[in-house]
């Protein structure tokens, strides 16, 4: 480690509060002051590199420093970077809006902005709550939520969160919530497909429903994959009775796309997968291409009309300062340009096809459990390891050029939607060997 590194690290650990992060960790595992990043890479001061195989948090689509997104941003920069919603609107949120709006073909019309993606998830349960409350339903005030669900670190979203490492310190601060059966297709028994752990889960939510359906505002899920459980992977089959459910018992769909939209899951939205669209959408994360905060809600003529009205409380008056902010929108624009340009949607099929005959021969390996695949996502379970195993893998990737952060004893690779064929070998071998690395120490 040069001098100039060292003094990084040095500072960073007296002054910034790093997230997700037990700071006495670093004690033992080094932090990594980033000085730049091109493509799929990030460069550290002392001149090394690591391929980011997680896109920074899920976040990047297209690479670091992506010319044709720092482009528009420059000249987004030079006309207007910030102006407020309330009263004031400007063209890059309207484009916005406008296209996210057609990409549902129109189901879901009605785009409410924020920043991350905890506070779109509080965004849609306020709205929920707040619609039913309009139409004089007062008493649908509850929210269920899967098993292993995960919807961020805010009070509201934190209560439809189900993940005890997360939670367990803040249960007094939190709502009560209903939790049903995750779909998560690991759990079939003996000579059950996908779908039939759909169906099972599906039923759990009916008894739900048939029980108390009057008290529910909305059920919420991750479509296709709850990521931060492990990447549990689930048949569109699921969405589609819970759609059923929805509608025969009067009660809310959230779909939070925050970690599978944008194309992660292989097709735009996840539950396009399913053939349904729910009455509220999260997204986040990849919208602005990993470059700016942003979040939005979309939701339905129906809703938006619920709340049409003279009389202001009957008004969503929900707001954030950076609500709608003219760069994080330009980015956006700027992303939803390259996947139309780039074909990106069919180009990561060839891609993905790639990336999964590389990883295939992990699949026998006596220490490898469900080797899986949707979309840009693979995650296999490692077996018969401690609870030291993700930080250790973290250290070891960043030792081979990558970085990878498993979740658990769950590997994962979400990485960016440019990588090239060497790199796309590269990361399967790389993968494959600090896997072994960290096998071997313990
Ligand atoms: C499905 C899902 N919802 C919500 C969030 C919260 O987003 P943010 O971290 O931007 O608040 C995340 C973050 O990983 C997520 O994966």
């Amino acid at each position: 480690m040069t001098n100039q590194t060292s003094d990084w690290v040095t500072r960073s650990l007296q002054s910034v509060w790093h997230p997700c992060t037990q700071m006495q960790h670093h004690e033992t595992v080094p932090l990594i002051p980033v000085s730049h990043g091109r493509g799929a890479w990030l460069y550290d001061h002392d001149g090394r590199r690591y391929l980011d195989a997680i896109s920074s948090w899920w976040v990047n689509l297209f690479g670091h420093a992506n010319p044709r997104i720092n482009a528009a941003l420059r000249e987004q920069l030079d006309t207007l970077e910030h102006a407020m919603l309330a009263g004031f609107t400007h063209e890059p949120v309207i484009r916005l809006s406008e296209r996210l709006a057609a990409l549902t073909g129109r189901a879901l019309g009605h785009a409410f902005y924020a920043s991350d993606g905890a506070s779109a998830v509080e965004i849609a349960l306020k709205m929920s709550f707040h619609s039913w409350r309009n139409a004089g339903r007062t008493d649908k005030q509850e929210f269920v939520c899967l098993q292993g669900s995960y919807h961020g670190e805010t009070i509201g979203a934190l209560a439809v969160t189900d993940v005890a490492l997360f939670k367990d310190a803040y249960g007094p601060l939190l709502r009560a919530t209903q939790t049903v059966m995750s779909p998560d297709a690991r759990q079939a028994r003996d000579g059950e497909t996908a779908q039939d752990v759909a169906r099972r889960a599906a039923l759990e939510v009916q008894r739900l429903f048939e029980q108390k359906a009057d008290k529910i505002a909305a059920i919420i899920i991750e479509p296709l994959v709850q990521c931060a459980a492990g990447m549990a992977m689930h048949d569109p089959l699921y969405l589609q009775l819970v759609r059923e459910l929805c509608d025969r018992h009067g009660v809310h769909l959230i779909l939070d796309e925050i970690a599978v939209g944008c194309g992660r899951t292989g097709t735009f939205f996840a539950c396009e997968q399913a053939g349904i669209w729910p009455d509220f959408v999260t997204l986040s994360k990849g919208i602005s291409g990993g470059y700016l905060p942003l979040s939005l809600v979309l939701t339905t003529n129906t809703v938006y009309e619920g709340f049409y009205s003279a009389d202001v409380t009957r008004g969503f008056l929900h707001s954030h300062s950076y609500t709608g902010n003219p760069l994080a929108c330009r980015a956006a624009l700027a992303t939803l340009d390259i996947f139309t340009e780039d074909h990106v949607l069919e180009a990561n099929r060839a891609r993905a096809a790639k990336l999964s005959s590389a990883l295939a021969p992990l699949a026998d390996h006596p220490r490898v459990r469900n080797l899986r695949n949707r979309g840009m996502i693979w995650a296999f379970d490692a077996q018969g390891v401690d609870n030291t195993f993700s930080r250790r893998f973290f250290a070891n990737a960043t030792k081979n050029e990558l970085l990878l952060r498993p979740i658990g004893n769950t590997v994962y690779l979400m990485p960016p939607y440019i990588l090239s064929d060497e790199e796309i070998d590269g990361l399967a071998t790389r993968t494959a060997a600090v896997f072994e690395q960290t096998l071997a120490e313990a």
